[in-house]
């Protein structure tokens, strides 16, 4: 008998090709996200189940699927959504997509730090609203990056993809994190490992690369806030609860730091409405991973994996 594939959400066909070589396919083409009740539903006999970061998976789906489940494919490299500890002790082996979505998310990061620190959404915005305008020497200045420092929270596979486009720009960097990253990288990137309050107070910019766990949420709560210099800006490409978003509507609204750019939210999809509200905030719905190229390469990977563990063999990215 052909093990059942769940997919959760539309994915790329290339990922389904790959799919149906391992058993028989079943993609969810709702327009949103399947509630909770409807996951349940529709993993129910499941061998492998191929999620997205708004699908919840934890103990009740993997008890709903049924104990035939031996994989969940994660389409993400973050797996916040996913309770790791409860779904593996049940047996089931857990994957995520790390690699091949760095560049598309560093590309994001460096263009989100542009339009914050050169006021290009606030122009476009101008423009649009056809308000009458000239060229004058001190019309929207924005802040120029050569020679400041970026401060990278998280110096993972992105963080670094991130470093190097900054020295490109002439940008100093710092980081910080749990672990000192190698001795080769740092020397590449000229970075060096600041605790988070000096780098809060050093960094021009701040730019999160963390994957939200416990120790992660609200990172960026307002007395971080509070320890940036008023001059400086931040941005969010990771995951939205690293960041207070009220804390940081209010630093923004009281002139307490310059700008925000922001792919991602606390409380996604919703963007909180203080937010919207401010002409020094840049805000994007989710865009890190948005290329065609990307977005395959991640469905394949996740693919790639579930045929492997439904194959009896290892698979080749999983979360231990
Ligand atoms: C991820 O993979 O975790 C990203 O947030 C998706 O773009």
């Amino acid at each position: 008998m052909d093990k059942r594939i769940v997919v959760t959400r539309t994915v790329p066909e290339a990922a389904v090709a790959v799919l149906r070589e391992a058993g028989s396919v079943h993609v969810c083409t709702q327009d949103g996200p399947l509630s909770p009740a409807e996951l349940r539903e529709a993993v129910r006999g499941a061998h492998a189940v191929v999620t997205m970061l708004h699908d919840r998976v934890d103990a009740e789906l993997v008890e709903a699927a049924g104990p035939q489940l031996e994989v969940v494919a994660n389409v993400a490299v973050g797996y916040d959504n996913v309770d790791v500890p409860a779904v593996t002790e049940r047996g089931v082996v857990v994957t995520n997509t790390p690699g091949v979505l760095v560049d598309a998310t560093a590309d994001l990061t460096l263009g989100l730090l542009l339009m914050v620190t050169r006021r290009l959404a606030e122009g476009e915005r101008l423009l649009r609203a056809r308000e009458p305008w000239t060229f004058h020497l001190g019309f929207m200045l924005g802040s120029g990056l050569q020679g400041k420092t970026l401060g990278i929270v998280g110096l993972g596979g992105i963080g670094q993809a991130v470093a190097r486009r900054a020295r490109a720009f002439g940008m100093d960097v710092v980081y910080t994190g749990r672990r000192q990253a190698p001795a080769e990288v740092e020397a590449e990137l000229g970075a060096r490992r600041l605790p988070l309050e000096e780098l809060l107070r050093t960094a021009d910019v701040v730019s999160l690369h963390c994957p939200l766990t416990e120790q992660t949420r609200h990172l960026i709560d307002r007395d971080a806030l509070a320890a940036m210099k008023p001059t400086a800006y931040l941005v969010n490409t990771s995951r939205g609860p690293v960041v207070d978003e009220k804390a940081l509507a209010e630093a923004l609204r009281e002139g307490r730091i310059a700008g925000a750019a922001l792919d991602v939210f606390e409380r996604e999809p919703e963007v909180e409405p203080a937010l919207l509200d401010l002409d020094n905030v840049v805000v994007v719905p989710h865009l890190g991973s948005a290329t065609v190229e990307t977005r395959t390469a991640m469905a394949e990977l996740a693919a790639r994996n579930v045929a492997a563990v439904l194959a009896g063999e290892e698979p080749i990215t999983p979360v231990r």
